[in-house]
């Protein structure tokens, strides 16, 4: 284990805020995590997990101490009747997990193609897009226990999977009991990839690209190159304009609300759920709200989905932490007021 001091984080949060960690200590093992609690000063530190950055606001420099997860390798490690199971460190870039899938022959992620960030966050926020969702394809995760040291594995159950949330955003000790927040520390996730795979292709953009192209039953690679470039088409590059992704999550309503709303605005974007509430399209409302292309300082609505919050000053003249959130404030405030909807935001703020 090598303790860093006063480590710039601008390339190591997808926005490209600049902000510095304190202290920092990258881990590529378990080994990394006994060291970190057998050293006396590191033991008592708060601390920050860090994937990818591509789920985080930084509104100043982090005190807590960063774990920074570079856990490498990505393998088969079994099969069942119906599944093969790939395990893949914390640290591995999900993009390069699909594309690895997907080369090895083992289809089932090409929906979630893009996706920024890590494989250790993919299960904290149950990451989904164009259908599937991580939960439809997890089998287990090995953590380690930062009380204790102590490693264990959970399967998908234990996880608590809902939408964009699991027991890993649940502060640990909250009334339920199942907070796994500040806890647990994710080393390694397996996935159940189907060994009949069926493609998933519900999704109204893909339909568009079915009828674009006329072809009917792609395959695995063929959804990959759409799903690719729908998202190229409509999501900020974080590479080019700093991003977080979607910034709120999409509502969700009664039915009787969503009736309200829709006789007071008719093109609400909804979509009803299997629990019988009804899923909002926040970025519609955002947009309704009339803040694509708005600015707060170098934050800035992106012009092409309302739903994504931009650094539009780039490396030079970034945005800071407290932009973000005074615009998010403002979006928030302007949504309620019109449609009486709280939204709630994603990345999680530091
Ligand atoms: N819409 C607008 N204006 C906008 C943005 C969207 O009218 O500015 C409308 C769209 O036309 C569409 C609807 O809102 O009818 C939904 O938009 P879209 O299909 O782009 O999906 P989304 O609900 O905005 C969600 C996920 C994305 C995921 C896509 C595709 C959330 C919060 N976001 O976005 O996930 O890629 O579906 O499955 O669930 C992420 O979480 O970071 C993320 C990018």
């Amino acid at each position: 284990m090598f303790l860093e001091k006063n480590v710039p984080l601008q390339s190591y949060n997808t926005f490209g805020i600049a902000a510095k960690a304190q202290a920092l200590v990258r881990v590529r093992s378990e080994a990394d995590l006994l060291a970190v609690l057998a050293d006396p000063q590191l033991a008592s530190l708060p601390r920050q997990v860090l994937g990818g950055g591509s789920n985080i606001v930084l509104t100043g420099d982090v005190k807590a101490l960063v774990l920074k997860m570079e856990v490498p390798g990505i393998g088969l490690v079994g099969e069942t009747d119906k599944h093969w199971l790939i395990e893949a460190g914390a640290g591995v870039d999900w993009h390069a997990l699909v594309a690895w899938t997907l080369d090895h022959g083992y289809p089932g992620l090409e929906n979630m193609a893009l996706i920024p960030g890590t494989v250790g966050a993919s299960p904290v926020q149950n990451i989904g897009a164009y259908g599937v969702e991580l939960q439809d394809r997890f089998d287990s995760l090995d953590a380690m226990d930062m009380f204790t040291g102590e490693l264990f594995s959970l399967n998908a159950a234990q996880c608590g999977f809902s939408y964009r949330d699991s027991v890993f955003k649940h502060a640990c000790g909250a009334a339920d009991g199942l907070g796994l927040a500040g806890r647990a520390v994710i080393l390694r996730v397996r996935f159940a990839l189907p060994k009949h795979w069926r493609p998933e292709l519900g999704y109204l953009d893909l339909e568009r690209k079915m009828a674009e192209t006329g072809i009917d039953s792609p395959d695995a690679r063929q959804i990959f190159d759409w799903v690719v470039a729908i998202r190229r088409a409509k999501l900020p590059d974080p590479q080019v304009i700093g991003n977080a992704g979607s910034f709120f999550k999409n509502p969700s309503v009664t039915p009787e609300q969503c009736a309200d709303i829709i006789a007071r605005e008719p093109k609400v974007v909804h979509y009803p759920m299997p629990d019988g509430s009804i899923k909002l399209a926040a970025g519609w409302l955002i947009d309704a709200c009339g803040w694509k292309g708005k600015t707060v300082g170098h934050a800035g609505v992106y012009e092409k989905q309302a739903l994504v919050l931009v650094n539009r000053g780039g490396r030079e003249n970034p945005c800071t932490g407290g932009e973000v959130m005074t615009l998010a404030k403002a979006i928030q405030t302007s949504v309620y007021e019109r449609f009486g909807i709280r939204l709630e935001p994603e990345p999680v703020v530091i």
